[in-house]
């Protein structure tokens, strides 16, 4: 845990801020209608907060309901591979969202989620942020934050999503596993000073309530819109891993569901609805 002191060494007993995004602490910052104070739980460690606020949605938790976790033992990422969740350094939250959408729009959410963290690293000072598709945020074309976004169905549509985001915070490089280490960075190596995660937090949560909402009212327009600046994909020349191919091409559109065209050398146009993009620079 970093402890952040404010004011005069000589007043740090009545000036110390904890940098744990406790209930108790996130509470005056939680100002907001979507995500509020009685909706929010903290755990110090946890398996997943997806899996957590999954369990929670199913026993009935409210929009809105919000899991933090202080470390996770199986951070999960997209594609079944893992999410790197040591404690007291980063951030690892899970929303629980009832969204009245097509089951095959829900991905949507996921690039909501993205335009709100990209928002939220810019507000905070951070520069070079951009989104990788699908779900990827960038800085200086490192990783440092991810989402899953997992949903549950039944006949009469979705019952439930669950965005989770993983925001390396103040990790350090050598926290991670190796194969990592030249490929993810931190806020805090990005800024070259460690950073207050329970304000950081708060304004996170403030910008998915603020885009969540103008989705509601207006469509998934808006948020493609914001999307396609945060990500200035469209004209990239990008490689696509999929499960059982390969491909490169040019990145061309956004389609209304999220997915991404490519129109790959051999002149198809591809939808990408899952894999890894990667960029290979202007054309
Ligand atoms: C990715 O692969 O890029 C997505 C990573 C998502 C990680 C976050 S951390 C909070 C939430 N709980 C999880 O188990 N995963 C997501």
């Amino acid at each position: 845990m970093i402890d952040v002191v404010q004011g005069p060494a000589t007043a740090v007993d009545a000036t110390r801020v904890t940098d744990t995004p406790t209930a108790a602490v996130m509470a005056p910052l939680l100002t907001g209608s979507l995500f509020r104070s009685d909706r929010y739980h903290f755990f110090p460690v946890l398996a997943s907060t997806n899996q957590q606020a999954a369990q929670l949605a199913q026993a009935g938790a409210a929009e809105g309901t919000v899991v933090v976790a202080d470390q996770q033992t199986q951070g999960r990422g997209r594609l079944g591979r893992q999410w790197s969740s040591p404690a007291g350094v980063n951030l690892y939250c899970s929303v629980v969202l009832r969204p009245t959408l097509l089951p095959r729009d829900a991905a949507q959410l996921t690039l909501l989620a993205g335009v709100a963290l990209a928002h939220t690293l810019t507000e905070w000072g951070v520069a070079g942020v951009l989104i990788k598709w699908p779900n990827d945020l960038l800085l200086q074309g490192r990783k440092a934050a991810g989402i899953l976004t997992e949903m549950r169905t039944d006949r009469s549509g979705i019952q439930h999503v669950i965005v989770g985001i993983g925001l390396n915070v103040n990790g350090q490089a050598a926290d991670l596993p190796l194969e990592l280490r030249d490929r993810a960075t931190s806020l805090a190596e990005s800024l070259h000073s460690a950073v207050c995660r329970p304000p950081l937090l708060a304004k996170l949560l403030a910008q998915l309530d603020h885009w969540y909402g103008r989705f509601g009212r207006e469509g998934f327009a808006p948020v493609r819109q914001e999307w396609l600046a945060c990500s200035r994909l469209l004209g990239q020349s990008v490689g696509v891993r999929l499960a059982d191919e390969q491909f490169s091409g040019q990145a061309v559109a956004l389609d209304a569901d999220g997915c991404l065209l490519v129109q790959r050398a051999d002149g198809m146009l591809a939808r990408v609805v899952a894999g890894d993009v990667t960029l290979l620079g202007k054309e």
